[in-house]
């Protein structure tokens, strides 16, 4: 479904995807583990466009990513939640999550995927009226990704969402996850929470210095501690 070959990425003249190449089929949970600075933000935003792709091939459901503009990347139904969740702190839950509709889509249909995204987060809906500035972070986190809902992704991409959570606060993204995956929502998730990312995840790739070095179904690599230590130092 979502499939990068070879991709080349550079900030200016700093080279920094060499050459990486991973899929993502349908229906399926694949982590993204690597150390600090090895390149896993760049590859997200490599597939949103949002990065010069020098060469490779980045393709989603018969697209050609790379040809496209980068602001019709989301409408063929990728979701992207980035490292910094980007959720407007002075507008309300709902208004936040009414920043996430497709403006050309049919009322109907925006008021369905609202009530979609509350069904999946009754916690959302119980807040609609708070500002979000005001949520938890794990809350802020919920917001993020229900935002990324709203335009009915059939892949979403998750850019650290534990990050900086409590351990509590962990669990719940899991739940989060469970709950795209019930929603046959296919996920690329990038983490640095190497336990929590090889419990949700169907198959796992390892990367060091902008590109994957091993991939395994994340069921092998929970009892492989060698490549686990290798890669990602813990
Ligand atoms: N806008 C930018 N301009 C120049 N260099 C950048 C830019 N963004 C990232 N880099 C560099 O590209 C490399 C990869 O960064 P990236 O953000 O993809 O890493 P990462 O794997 O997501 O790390 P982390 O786990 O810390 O989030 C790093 O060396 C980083 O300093
Ligand atoms: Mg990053």
């Amino acid at each position: 479904m979502l499939k990068l070959q070879d991709v080349q990425a550079f900030y200016g003249k700093s080279h920094v995807l060499h050459g990486v190449s991973l899929d993502v089929e349908d229906g399926q949970v694949v982590g993204l583990l690597g150390r600090n600075g090895v390149g896993k933000s760049t590859t997200l935003k490599a597939i949103m466009g949002l990065v010069a792709v020098q060469s490779g091939s980045i393709t989603f459901a018969g697209h050609d990513l790379h040809r496209q503009r980068p602001y019709r990347i989301p409408r063929l139904g990728i979701g992207y939640v980035p490292e910094d969740r980007r959720i407007f702190p002075q507008l309300t839950v709902l208004d936040n999550l009414r920043t996430g509709f497709d403006r050309r889509g049919a009322a109907a249909r925006t008021e369905q995927l609202l009530e979609q995204a509350y069904g999946s987060f009754p916690r959302l809906k119980e807040r609609q009226r708070q500002l979000a500035g005001t949520l938890s972070g794990g809350e802020q986190q919920m917001l993020a990704i229900a935002r990324a809902m709203m335009l009915d992704p059939q892949i979403i991409l998750l850019d650290e969402p534990t990050e900086g959570l409590m351990p509590r606060l962990v669990g719940q993204i899991r739940e989060i996850i469970d709950v795209l995956r019930q929603a046959s929502v296919s996920i690329l998730l990038v983490e640095q929470n190497v336990p929590m990312t090889l419990a949700v995840s169907d198959r796992v790739y390892l990367m060091e210095r902008g590109a994957i070095r091993h991939e395994a179904p994340a069921s092998e690599l929970s009892v492989d501690d060698d490549v686990i230590h290798k890669y990602l130092g813990v």
